[in-house]
């Protein structure tokens, strides 16, 4: 494929206004077996002060131009060129309004890219966000040119007997030769990247819900035939998220229809067209027998997450793509105050932190580190990252715990009430909390503008004559290829001082300390604290619900962090005094196995994860998180340099094993009294005991050494969940055996039919922890279920294979890094936003020992020189490298 070479780098300090302004847009899209005629006509206006011969510059990509008129009239083709690339139209009215009629023909059958309009399993669907729109027309194609549209879809009415747009449904009727038509109409002012349609021949889950005004809204969800009944939870989902928004940020929904469509080839998760949300199946269609509870949990996530865009993304929108996290981190800190709602408040914040620390912490850590606000990029499509969306949640956190959460809400309120239309900013959104509140945030503002990650580290003294407890914090932040600036930030630091009874004490600090309740303002580089008081040394509880985004440092000793595990208040403190116990005693067993010593862990540490197990005063689902110990990936990132991952596997392994020697004789009755009696239910305590039971079984597989347990459970279990944490314990811990073989094929038989169960099955085995699974994976590349071509199913394979098994990506011989460039090579032919997903997997192919480092880099750089790579991959690339 040849590719036009965009090396343009976009900066935010070159952001302007365009010189004309769009009022509406008309179309008619006609969909045809082999193509698709669309004609867009806008109502343009010169805005008052641009120049009075500015050419008017709208965007394309891959476009056919078929016809051009003005007011009515062909314009001359002296009087504009038109490329693939974009249409520059000159001598256009000084004032007044005027209509531009442009006619563009598609090939969506051919669009494998999944941008613009394209075909999935016979749908004809979009996707525009972030320049999808210029695939379908020329357009001002940015997020801060909005329009009100009226759209006319025309096909085949057997073909397609389902056409959809955003907005409400207008007029609708029938063509000659069998085809027929349906107009939408969306009133509300939205950008281009927000544009929708789909047609196809769908089945439908229909429903209703009743705003709080009383308003009455028609919920549509679309599948592909026969599986309408898959889309009951998430249609359970999304009047669950329609409620908690207009009880939690008093938002209601504005039109008569909101509908979801599901879609089996789709880059991303789900985009929130205004409207008409089109969702990866993946976040749509489920049941007991093939979904697993964490898939539950990411429908419930995904459902809500998109329609709370309609408020914060749609309603209010970004001016720029600089400001994405504008809408996406403040929508995820949505979501996740949804989850933890209707869910566990305490697991939530677990799940959310340990998301944090495994998939933002290196990207902020490694070569494609860049601030929540970038300042400059060559491809939006790569800053859909961790970064925008996690770390740009944290900063929303960090705001409420300093405002308050009635400060937080009076500043939401401002902000829908003064921006509600706009295409708004970062200062715009802070500028609300301000005025609501009076706080000066300006300090805070760094935490946009600076990449990386800080480290916070804590000191404590205790001096028993005085009854003083002295705290020194101290912030420091290291410069990162980004070379964004390290100034100290102000970071709001949650606390408590926990009585030898598991008692907070109140905390009675010495006048003038930046202390506000149970936070700490830290807003210099060092600060010291003294609290007064205290009869005897309190255990400190620090940064609790993990209250900034930081590398916490503490010189905490393991008696306390002991003590903590037990009795800490808090249970996400709770949670993280065990894991920062584990996690140290990780580090040491690698530096034991790497040494070629025999692994040893303390049996106090043991001990204090089988008490967690047992303590019926926790739920299960908390228990479970404490059990499931960091993972492989986690501890390559805490060793941070010349990291050996086979050492780290040796040492993990043995761990788990002596835990689960330990811990044997109490797990078993324990596990087996975690049965569920009754039916399925996915809801989360039920959800919670199976992971409890899941995360028991695995410790009781590893000191049994014998396989018979997880067979058992994968032959009787009657829900995804249960069979297939067995299948992958199977995998995992006995790949050579031959239960795990015939319960593999035994799995796949069963579910040949269900592309997002079988999806599973391609993951599993890409991510079995072992020198071999190369061979495996290069060999299911050929397998007559593996299509490149459909982004689950690649990332299934090659990207669960790239991001998700350290050993097998990381050999020593560099096998695996030369085996991924290879598939990125070949994807981005296809699909190169998927393609560059894959390859951030190099992301910290620094941190492995010299030889693994070696390897990844010569991968890289002869993946940099390939010829015809697309900007997405070429932009990772060259960025893992710098
Ligand atoms: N806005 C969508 C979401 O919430 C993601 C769309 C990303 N699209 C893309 N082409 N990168 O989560
Ligand atoms: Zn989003």
């Amino acid at each position: 494929m040849l590719r036009p070479d965009q090396d343009q780098v976009i900066r935010l300090t070159d952001y302007r206004p365009t010189d004309f302004q769009l009022a509406t847009v008309d179309m008619r899209v006609q969909l045809f077996a082999e193509h698709a005629d669309v004609l867009t006509v806008l109502q343009l206006e010169r805005r008052a002060g641009a120049p009075a011969t500015a050419d008017l510059v709208l965007d394309g990509d891959e476009l056919a131009l078929v016809s051009l008129a003005l007011d009515g009239t062909p314009v001359d083709p002296s009087q504009y060129d038109a490329t693939p690339q974009g249409l520059t139209i000159r001598g256009l009215p000084e004032s007044g309004s005027f209509t531009l009629a442009i006619e563009t023909r598609l090939q969506p059958q051919l669009n494998t890219q999944l941008m613009g309009l394209y075909r999935s399993g016979g749908v004809w669907c979009t996707q525009c966000e972030a320049e999808g729109f210029r695939r379908i027309t020329y357009f001002l194609d940015r997020p801060d040119v909005l329009a009100t549209y009226r759209v006319r879809v025309e096909a085949d009415k057997a073909e397609a007997p389902v056409l959809l747009s955003n907005g409400n449904p207008a007029e609708h009727g029938l063509l000659d030769g069998g085809r027929h038509f349906a107009v939408w109409d969306d009133p509300f002012p939205k950008p281009s990247y927000l544009f929708a349609l789909v047609a196809g021949d769908l089945d439908r889950l229909g429903d209703h819900f009743t705003t709080m005004s009383g308003r009455r809204v028609a919920l549509d969800i679309y599948t592909e035939k026969g599986r309408a009944h898959e889309a009951l939870y998430a249609m359970d989902a999304l009047k669950r998220s329609m409620v908690w928004d207009e009880q939690r940020f008093g938002r209601e929904y504005d039109l008569d229809v909101f509908s979801i469509v599901a879609i089996s080839d789709f880059n991303m998760g789900a985009m929130e067209n205004k409207g008409l949300n089109v969702f990866n199946h993946k976040y749509v269609l489920l049941d007991s027998e093939t979904a697993t509870d964490g898939d539950y949990a990411g429908v419930e996530t995904v459902i809500a997450h998109e329609y709370f865009h309609n408020w914060t993304g749609n309603r209010i929108t970004c001016r720029d793509w600089f400001q994405l996290c504008l809408k996406e981190g403040l929508t995820v800190y949505r979501d996740q105050e949804f989850s933890a709602d209707e869910r566990s408040a305490a697991v939530k914040r677990i799940a959310s932190v340990r998301g944090l620390t495994a998939h933002q912490f290196p990207e902020d850590q490694g070569p494609l580190q860049h601030p929540v606000r970038p300042s400059e990029y060559r491809e939006i499509s790569n800053f859909y990252t961790a970064t925008i969306y996690d770390k740009g949640a944290e900063l929303v956190r960090m705001i409420a715990t300093i405002v308050g959460q009635a400060g937080f809400r009076a500043g939401m309120d401002l902000y829908f009430a003064r921006h509600d239309g706009d295409a708004a900013t970062i200062e715009d959104f802070l500028a609300c909390f301000v005025e609501a509140t009076g706080a000066d945030l300006t300090q805070f503002a760094l935490w946009y503008s600076q990449a990386g990650t800080p480290v916070l580290k804590v000191e404590e003294r205790f001096d028993a004559d005085r009854g003083e407890l002295t705290l020194t914090l101290g912030q420091h932040l290291a410069q990162g290829p980004a070379g964004t600036g390290t100034l100290p930030m102000h970071i709001p630091v949650r606390f408590g001082l926990v009585g030898a009874n598991g008692q907070d004490l109140v905390p009675a600090p010495r006048d003038g300390a930046p202390v506000e309740g149970d936070v700490i303002h830290l807003r210099d580089a060092e600060t010291t604290i003294v609290f007064e008081g205290l009869g005897e040394r309190p255990y400190l509880s620090i940064l609790r619900d993990f209250s900034a985004a930081v590398a916490l440092r503490t010189s905490q000793r393991e008696r306390d962090r002991l003590a903590l595990a037990r009795l800490d208040g808090n249970p996400f403190n709770r949670w993280r005094a065990l894991s920062d116990l584990v996690g140290e005693a990780l580090q040491a067993a690698t530096i034991d196995a790497r040494g070629g010593n025999p692994v040893r862990l303390n049996p106090a540490i043991a001990e204090a994860l089988i008490a967690t197990a047992l303590d019926e005063t926790l739920e299960p689902a908390l228990r479970a998180q404490a059990l499931s110990l960091p993972s492989e990936a986690d501890i390559a990132r805490l060793l941070g340099e010349n990291v050996d991952p086979d050492a780290i596997h040796i040492a993990r392994d043995a761990v788990v094993t002596a835990i689960g020697r330990q811990g044997e004789k109490r797990f078993a009755p324990l596990f087996a009294g975690l049965a569920r009696q009754g039916a399925f239910s996915p809801d989360a305590d039920s959800a919670g005991r199976r992971a409890l039971a899941s995360v028991l079984l695995d410790f009781l597989l590893a000191a049994s050494g014998t396989p018979d347990r997880a067979v058992q459970q994968f032959r009787t279990a009657d829900n995804m969940t249960e069979q297939f944490a067995a299948l992958t314990m199977l995998c995992h811990r006995f790949p050579e055996d031959d239960a795990t073989r015939d319960a593999l094929a035994a799995f796949y038989s069963r579910f040949e039919t269900n592309a997002l169960v079988i999806d599973k099955w391609f993951s599993l085995q890409a991510t079995v922890p072992s020198p071999s699974a190369l061979a495996t994976v290069r060999a299911l590349t050929a397998h007559p279920a593996f299509r490149l071509a459909n982004p689950n199913r690649a990332r299934a394979l090659i990207g669960a294979f790239a991001a998700g098994n350290q050993i097998g990506f990381n050999r020593a011989d560099g096998a695996g890094y030369a085996f991924v460039a290879e598939m990125i090579q070949a994807l981005d032919e296809l699909n190169p936003q998927v393609a560059a997903r894959i390859a951030t997997a190099f992301r910290s192919w620094r941190c492995f020992d010299s030889g693994r480092r070696e390897k990844a880099r010569a991968a890289l750089a002869q993946l940099s020189e390939m010829k015809g790579l697309s900007t997405d991959v070429k932009d990772i690339v060259e960025r893992s490298l710098r």
